[in-house]
């Protein structure tokens, strides 16, 4: 293989800013389609699954979602649940319970209702609440705490990947030395790892830190953890030790477990109690939720390994594919499984891609303006040799260049 380029400098973080992971992540065979013929063209031919370096994990299709189901079914046959009670829900309930060392945990529809029922009711009376400047919490909720739930979001960290504990202290002591009504501050709340910064973790010093503190203030702790498993496979702090630190614990059942959608929140028994009163409130207490909740527990069992693997064989194809002359992957400080991608103005990306696929069943994603584009390693990657994948690369790009 050829040497690497050198000198290709790593991105800044915030010129380019997070936001534009959203619209980078679109594979250049879906642009412009509906997501649903995307995943269409996706699908493998048969004896090859697809790898893609876009998504958090298969994305599957309607066609190898009921086949998935059906074979988790053969195995164990999947037990029915009745508005959330019992069978593999209940099961998934425990498990999750189990994970986070919790001693209880439930499932809602969404995550976004997951987050908002737990600050709202860690706040109990009182109205604030600290947020990530960057979080789902803050940007992506529709402002459901402010207009729903009657609490005001008090953003922290902003231009920055994650705010520290100084970043608590000031904002405490502006708002007690600032503004005239004390109604209280209740909740702090964390998102780790990072979606709009691009899978950054928080260091666990940091996450100790503030939380040591909030504790000893009497604040109460939400984290956000969609995607908990992701931080915990790249930083090996276990999920147990994250959630520990924190009252209420939410992760996704679809990020890294492969349902259509669902959410798991975990704390204390008295406090997730409480929760299916306000699901049902919302709106969102669901006859069936097996088809998510069978979903999620098959790919709960043995994450931990797989995930273990895909860092292992994930590194070693980013330091392979760093070896070839005009490709450079470079890591986001305190990463986890999202890098960055330049090609050399030499290499088509469209041709690329176009390559990846046809011949590989390999799909990327797009490149902004500026010619980066997102690299996301998840499981996908577990159905290749590692050097089949690097050699798809190779051919791609001596094809390209002619
Ligand atoms: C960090 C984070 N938190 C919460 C959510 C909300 O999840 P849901 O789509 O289940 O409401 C998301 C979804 O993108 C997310 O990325």
């Amino acid at each position: 293989m050829k040497a690497r380029k050198e000198g290709t400098s790593r991105r800044d973080f915030f010129k380019i800013g997070a936001l534009s992971t959203i619209p980078l992540v679109i594979p250049a065979v879906a642009y412009g389609a509906s997501p649903s013929s995307d995943l269409q063209k996706e699908k493998p031919a048969p004896g090859k699954a697809a790898v893609n370096f876009i998504y958090d994990g298969p994305m599957f299709s309607p066609q190898d979602y009921l086949e998935k189901l059906n074979e988790i079914d053969q195995a164990n046959p999947i037990e029915i649940d009745y508005y959330s009670s019992g069978g593999v829900t209940k099961a998934l309930e425990e498990e999750f319970a189990k994970i986070t060392g919790k001693e209880k945990a439930i499932y809602l529809p969404t995550g976004t209702m997951a987050n908002q029922l737990a600050i709202k009711l860690l706040n109990g009376n009182n109205t604030k609440v600290i947020v990530p400047d960057n979080s789902h919490v803050f940007r992506d909720e529709a402002d459901a705490a402010q207009s729903v739930h009657k609490l005001r979001l008090i953003p922290l960290g902003k231009n920055k990947a994650y705010f520290n504990l100084n970043d608590v202290k000031n904002a405490i002591k502006y708002l007690d030395e600032n503004e005239v009504f004390k109604s209280g501050l209740g909740t702090v709340m964390i998102e780790n790892p990072i979606r709009r910064a691009d899978g950054t973790i928080i260091p666990l010093k940091t996450i100790v830190e503030i939380t040591d503190y909030c504790r000893e203030q009497g604040y109460k702790l939400h984290l956000d953890g969609a995607r908990i498993h992701i931080a915990s496979a790249y930083s090996k702090v276990s999920v147990a030790e994250y959630a520990s630190h924190f009252d209420t614990v939410y992760v996704s059942l679809y990020k890294y477990l492969n349902a259509g959608s669902g959410a798991m929140l975990c704390g204390d028994a008295d406090f997730i109690d409480q929760i299916p009163h306000q699901i049902k409130i919302l709106g969102g207490t669901m006859l069936r939720n097996w088809s998510n909740t069978a979903m999620a527990l098959h790919y709960l069992n043995g994450i931990e390994q797989r995930w273990q693997e895909v860092v292992r064989s994930g590194t070693h194809i980013i330091s392979e594919l760093n070896k070839l002359e005009g490709v450079t992957i470079s890591a986001v400080k305190n990463g986890s499984n999202v890098f960055d991608l330049k090609l050399a103005q030499d290499i088509d990306l469209q041709e690329l891609t176009d390559h990846l696929y046809a011949t590989h069943k390999i799909t990327l994603g797009r490149a902004n303006e500026e010619g980066l584009m997102k690299f996301k390693v998840n499981e996908t990657l577990l159905s290749r040799d590692p050097e089949e994948i690097v050699h798809a690369w190779l051919t791609g790009i001596e094809s390209i260049r002619g």
